[in-house]
């Protein structure tokens, strides 16, 4: 444990930090996104529940809430984020629907069930968590299949949307061609892509088509922690003497990514912590600047082997 506080491999300086230091991105007209999220998957917190690793998170001056229908977390989130007195309007939450389940299912979902467990009366994103329709093929096996499912979920997103019950609508382990569906279909792009993306796992092709469709890459299992390992994805340790050479470098103890330049994180990351010190240091790392030469070190420490696709 008192190894793996050494590092951390967020983003971000030259973008103008919101008060609590972590900037924010546009991802949509009006709409700015804190760049680390609070991720809920239980599997990445084992010390804590939920509900208190957001309360810490929002105690410490985090903002940005990233929960999804499926795991059950919405009414911890809830319940935290009333416990916590932060005002609404300075918390971004985000949340996800189970995969392309159509537009009145969408809808239905969204107001009888997200809105009511959270405790909200409007959501900031929501995500279409995964392509496919069957959890087997998660996250992505499904290829084409399923189009009319995945635009028509978003259809019912859009009608959300018009409705002010939510602010802006993206997307989870999407590849390029289906976000090109959107695109074609709606003349609008996802806001958000939220991949598997971290040291070990990047790719370029799809960081550069998301780049040139105006769709924020966010960054899951951004450590290549406890969920790179469930979905058997290579992962580069915090104990790597590579990353802890670089940190040295630096004089920190959280190593910090430019997220915005061409480094190996995507525009956003989010984590998942329940302890206080890491939860500081994640918050925190957005406070230097790597060289460009660091950069390009971390972006080439993927390992020689062939991506393991899942
Ligand atoms: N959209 C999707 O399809 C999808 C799929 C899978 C996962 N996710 C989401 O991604 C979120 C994060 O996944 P992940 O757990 O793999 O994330 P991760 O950020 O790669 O790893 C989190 C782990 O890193 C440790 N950690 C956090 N900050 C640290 C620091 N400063 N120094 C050292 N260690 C630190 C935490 O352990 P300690 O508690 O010991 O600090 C935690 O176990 C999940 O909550 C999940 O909801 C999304
Ligand atoms: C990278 O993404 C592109 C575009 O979605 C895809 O065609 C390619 O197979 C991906 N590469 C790997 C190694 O996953
Ligand atoms: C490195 O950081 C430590 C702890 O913050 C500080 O005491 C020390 O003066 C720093 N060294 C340099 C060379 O900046
Ligand atoms: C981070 O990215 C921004 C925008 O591209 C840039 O202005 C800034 O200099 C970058 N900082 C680092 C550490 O590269």
């Amino acid at each position: 444990m008192a190894q793996r506080k050494l590092l951390n491999m967020f983003a971000i300086l030259g973008l103008a930090a919101a008060s609590n230091g972590v900037p924010n991105i546009r991802i949509a007209p009006g709409v700015e996104m804190p760049m680390l999220a609070f991720g809920t998957f239980r599997v990445s917190l084992e010390t804590c529940t939920v509900q208190a690793g957001v309360e810490q998170w929002l105690r410490l001056g985090g903002r940005h809430i990233d929960t999804p229908d499926e795991y059950g977390t919405q009414p911890d989130v809830g319940l935290a984020i009333k416990a916590s007195g932060v005002p609404r309007s300075e918390i971004f939450l985000t949340t996800k629907i189970p995969g392309p389940i159509g537009k009145q299912a969408v809808i239905d979902k969204i107001l009888h069930t997200a809105l009511p467990q959270l405790g909200l009366d409007y959501l900031d994103l929501v995500l279409i968590h995964f392509p496919c329709k069957s959890l087997k093929d998660f996250p992505n096996k499904c290829g084409a299949n399923f189009r009319a499912e995945r635009l028509d979920t978003w259809a019912g997103l859009l009608e959300l949307r018009a409705m002010g019950k939510i602010r802006a609508i993206g997307v989870s382990d999407y590849d390029v061609e289906q976000v090109a569906e959107v695109v074609e279909e709606f003349g609008e792009a996802p806001a958000v892509n939220q991949v598997q993306w971290h040291l070990a796992y990047h790719n370029e092709t799809l960081r550069s088509a998301m780049q040139l469709a105006g769709t924020a890459l966010e960054a899951w299992a951004a450590l290549g922690g406890p969920t790179a390992s469930l979905f058997h994805s290579p992962s580069i340790s915090l104990r790597d003497p590579r990353l802890k050479e670089v940190a040295a470098r630096y004089n920190v103890s959280t190593l910090g990514v430019n997220g915005s330049s061409g480094t190996p994180m995507g525009d956003a990351a989010r984590t998942a912590t329940c302890s206080e010190e890491h939860a500081r240091g994640d918050l925190a790392a957005f406070e230097f600047q790597l060289s460009p030469k660091d950069l390009d070190l971390l972006s080439n420490l993927m390992p020689q082997t062939e991506l393991v696709i899942i």
